[in-house]
């Protein structure tokens, strides 16, 4: 059942600029969904519509079933932790977390209690006579969490509340974070610009781009069946290889030319995408995960008319793979959006040649320098509209 409604839900700024353009999303009773997108593309501001912060122009939100467009934020039943949460430096943690109930004059057996559990589920129990200076960077981020989660509100709201964290501790805290909400089962809307953030943590993660709302699915869904150009390069480390290419009909079977090389594609590649009979002969954006390529002598029974040849550019041994870069001479398709991410793939995106990294086994033997070949998966193969960005399936 849908906790939080948002319904053709707009903002735009006094300045005239428009942040969310006709978002429709809901956030289902006990979900924990994650909102993920570039630096600037209206997460903030729909986290704020949602918690009353920011008036909405136009649309309509529901928070259980009631329509809350118009309501404060203290009346909306919902708590929040931000990027920069402030602890109370002179009251211990114990006060920290009590802080609202006292406000609210809840009874002090009743605020004991609460603070007792939350306490118990962030495991604070030791931490409660202490001042937040005492504390480490994780035990004060709990700390901030069990304040806003004591209130047992409705929503509960989170903006980036991991990046002023160290690497190691922000992998730490979103385990401790997806934990928490499942064990008070609370509904949770959380934004991020990190998608691995998103992708670890969601049950369901919607993905937004300049305002528009790209796709909703469960992680495994928005990285096998992207809907279009902007979530297959978004989502997924390191990120889908996307060049030009043509698919052809030929004597031997079905062809897909990427550059001046060519893969056999299998049948089931049309079966699985029939829209794509309709593209045969034209220029599509052809998407190849990193995952999806593999060392040839490696894979040794990988069909032979599967295969690339590659010159190695530079290797990255990680221990459990090896990443391994190489040049094709297809042009490389990169979405508007992630042209305006980096500098290094706008210049990427005037060349023609597409700079492919892959993903091999620890036990291959290449280095820099050699010529080799490449099992390429081409089953896994996404295929997109080079002018809409869509996804060609069905
Ligand atoms: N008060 C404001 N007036 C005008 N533009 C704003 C205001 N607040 C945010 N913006 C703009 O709206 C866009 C979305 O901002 P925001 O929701 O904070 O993005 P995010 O949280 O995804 O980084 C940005 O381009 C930002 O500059
Ligand atoms: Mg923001």
């Amino acid at each position: 059942m849908a906790d939080v409604v948002l319904e053709d839900l707009n903002k735009e700024y006094d300045n005239g600029f428009r942040a969310v353009t006709d978002l429709n999303l809901e956030i289902n009773e006990a979900e924990f969904l994650v909102m993920v997108g570039p630096s600037g593309c209206g997460k903030s501001t729909t986290l704020r519509m949602i918690a009353g912060l920011e008036d909405i122009s136009s649309g309509t939100l529901k928070i259980g079933d009631r329509v809350v467009n118009e309501l404060p934020p203290k009346d909306r039943d919902i708590a929040m932790v931000f990027q920069n949460y402030a602890l109370y430096p002179h009251m211990s943690v114990f006060d920290n977390i009590a802080f609202s109930l006292k406000l609210a004059r809840r009874p002090k057996a009743e605020i004991k209690e609460r603070v007792s559990e939350v306490a118990r589920i962030l495991e604070l129990e030791s931490q409660l006579d202490k001042r937040p200076a005492h504390l480490s960077g994780g035990q004060r981020q709990r700390v901030a969490m069990g304040r806003a989660i004591v209130r047992r509100p409705r929503v509960f709201l989170l903006d980036e509340p991991l990046s002023n964290l160290d690497a190691k501790l922000r992998v730490q805290m979103r385990a401790e974070i997806t934990g928490l909400q499942r064990e008070v089962g609370i509904t949770t809307f959380y934004v991020t610009h990190d998608q691995v953030e998103a992708m670890t943590m969601a049950d369901r993660v919607a993905v937004i781009s300049q305002g528009v709302l790209q796709q909703v699915d469960t992680p495994m869904t928005l990285f096998n069946e992207p809907d279009n150009i902007f979530v297959a390069a978004f989502i997924g480390s390191p990120s889908m290889n996307i060049m030009e290419g043509v698919l052809i009909r030929t004597d031997d079977g079905l062809r897909l030319a990427l550059g001046s090389q060519t893969l056999a594609v299998p049948d089931e590649v049309l079966q699985q995408r029939p829209a794509l009979e309709g593209y045969l002969g034209r220029n599509v954006a052809v998407g190849v995960r990193p995952k999806d390529f593999e060392d040839a002598s490696v894979l040794t029974d990988h069909p032979s008319d599967q295969r690339l040849r590659a010159s190695i550019l530079h290797t990255e041994a990680l221990g459990f793979e090896i990443i391994v870069y190489f040049d094709m001479d297809a042009r490389p398709v990169i979405s508007q959006e992630a042209l305006e991410l980096s500098e290094e793939e706008t210049s990427a995106a005037e060349s023609s040649a597409t700079r492919v990294h892959a993903r091999f086994s620890p036990t291959t033997a290449v280095r820099a320098g050699d010529t080799i070949e490449v099992a390429v998966t081409v089953t896994n193969a996404h295929f997109f509209d080079l002018e809409t960005g869509l996804a060609i399936r069905d």
